[in-house]
């Protein structure tokens, strides 16, 4: 029997269809609430609103649970790359070798920019922030490519998605050539998605870069691990372009936008930058903590918190594994990965984190593995959007593919009532 809830309004009882996912999750529909009664809900941040019913990630804050297309992320991390999860996400299965074998060779012919962005790159002063350049090249991709633009060409899907997730790879690492006056490197066909990104990164025009296979590994499995959260902050923007109809890359470049605030994917780069303040003070974190607390600091225990996991971010935790397992590979001790430890240790303890439910997300070990291969900090969030594209792109395909509504979210208006204009002369 279909559930129904009840709501009370003015001596009237309305009933409103529950609806029920997968994993038993249950949702009161209220798509008829304001023609039945005249009433909207309010709901500060949307921490109470589904947006869409979607297939593609399931998450489950109290347990710290993280599936794609119902695979535990834990086996992922240990099973799989990148670019096969990509195309799980995507497409909705894991890919068979001769499926994964075109995917790869659909993102490799299609890793090189048209050779005109390159005078876009010289527009650029060498400080820019790579998340803006990210996100104005992703439209300005798009320009060559008119004929991916149609959301309706179910056809050109596979090279949208090929197009989009090969080259914000190339854009990014051609942003960051850029910002240190370095002689732009192409991709080279025979290299695999993530090693292919560190020789763009690093190369010189006369010596190959040295690709570490253990760095190659830990970068992808950055990206493996960032590949899609279900409705974050970034993803929700993604699905609300896309709900008016506008093509994958402006769609994308909405969500680079959205992604780059601390509160969101910057916070990769705020962690940073807040181990090397509370280093540079000479603070055992315990001074940085104490501000975390107070709300007049302005200040937050970046990395810390999130808006579902009630828990530990299961990504926290294999990237925490990841991040020791590396620097012992690699020979590097880093002061900062100690001040983070100590800090989580010193938080889990402190009954202002406990009782909020605050542990570590996804951003506040990524930063250090970043920094032990080289990744500068201004380029964290940027590998946080590479690694995202999978979701945004799987979001953007449900959205074209369900008969979605555009979103248009109501307010409750609460400025002045009727009022007059009031001729110049006559103001105060
Ligand atoms: C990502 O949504 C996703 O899935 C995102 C993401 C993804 O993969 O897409 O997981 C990636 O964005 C991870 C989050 C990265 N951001 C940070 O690490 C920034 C620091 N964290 C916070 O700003 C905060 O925890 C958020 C933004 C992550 C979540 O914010 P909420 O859910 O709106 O929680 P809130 O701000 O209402 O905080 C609840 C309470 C408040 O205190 P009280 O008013 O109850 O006294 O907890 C406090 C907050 O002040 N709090 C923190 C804190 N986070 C929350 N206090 C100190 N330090 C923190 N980090």
């Amino acid at each position: 029997m279909d559930k129904i809830a009840e709501l009370s309004l003015e001596g009237k009882t309305f009933r409103l269809p529950v609806v029920e996912g997968s994993e038993q999750e249950r949702a009161i529909d209220i798509s008829a609430l304001r023609n039945d009664t005249g009433y909207i809900t309010l709901d500060d941040g949307y921490a109470n609103t589904g947006s869409c019913q979607s297939k593609v990630t399931f998450i489950d804050g109290e347990k710290g649970i993280l599936r794609y297309r119902g695979i535990p992320i834990e086996e992922l991390a240990e099973k799989s790359t990148f670019i096969e999860v990509a195309h799980l996400i995507i497409f909705g299965k894991l890919p068979t070798s001769a499926e994964l074998r075109r995917f790869s060779d659909l993102l490799t012919d299609n890793e090189l920019l048209n050779e005109a962005m390159k005078h876009h790159f010289e527009g650029f002063p060498t400080h820019a922030h790579p998340m803006a350049i990210l996100s104005s090249m992703i439209n300005a991709a798009s320009c060559f490519y008119p004929e991916l633009l149609d959301p309706d060409r179910k056809d050109t899907f596979v090279v949208q998605t090929a197009r989009l997730l090969s080259q914000v790879r190339t854009i990014a690492a051609f942003a960051y050539r850029k910002s240190r006056g370095l002689p732009i490197i192409y991709p080279k066909p025979e290299l695999k998605y993530t090693a292919n990104f560190l020789h763009m990164m690093h190369s010189l025009p006369y010596r190959d870069y040295e690709i570490k296979p253990e760095a190659a590994r830990a970068l992808d499995l950055i990206f493996l691990l960032h590949a899609d959260h279900e409705q974050n902050c970034s993803t929700a923007t993604v699905r609300m372009v896309a709900s008016s109809r506008a093509n994958l890359f402006a769609s994308a470049a909405a969500g680079v936008c959205a992604l780059w605030g601390p509160l969101h994917g910057g916070a990769n780069q705020a962690v940073l930058e807040m181990l090397e303040r509370i280093h540079a003070d000479g603070d055992d974190g315990s001074r940085f903590i104490a501000a975390a607390k107070d709300k007049n600091s302005g200040k937050r225990l970046m990395g810390f918190g999130h808006r579902v996991y009630k828990n530990y971010d299961p990504r926290a935790k294999i990237i925490k594994r990841t991040c020791d397992e590396l620097l012992v590979k690699l020979n590097v001790s880093d002061p900062l990965l100690d001040i983070a430890k100590h800090l989580e240790e010193a938080a889990l303890r402190d009954s202002y984190f406990v009782e909020r439910k605050l542990y570590p997300n996804v951003d506040f070990y990524s930063g250090i593995i970043m920094r032990a291969i080289g990744i500068p900090i201004e380029m964290f969030t940027v590998i946080f959007a590479i690694g995202r594209m999978p979701g945004w792109i799987a979001n953007y395909k449900e959205v074209m593919e369900a008969p979605t509504r555009i979103y248009r979210p109501r307010q409750v208006y609460t400025g002045p009532t009727l009022n007059a204009y009031v001729p110049l002369k006559e103001r105060k």
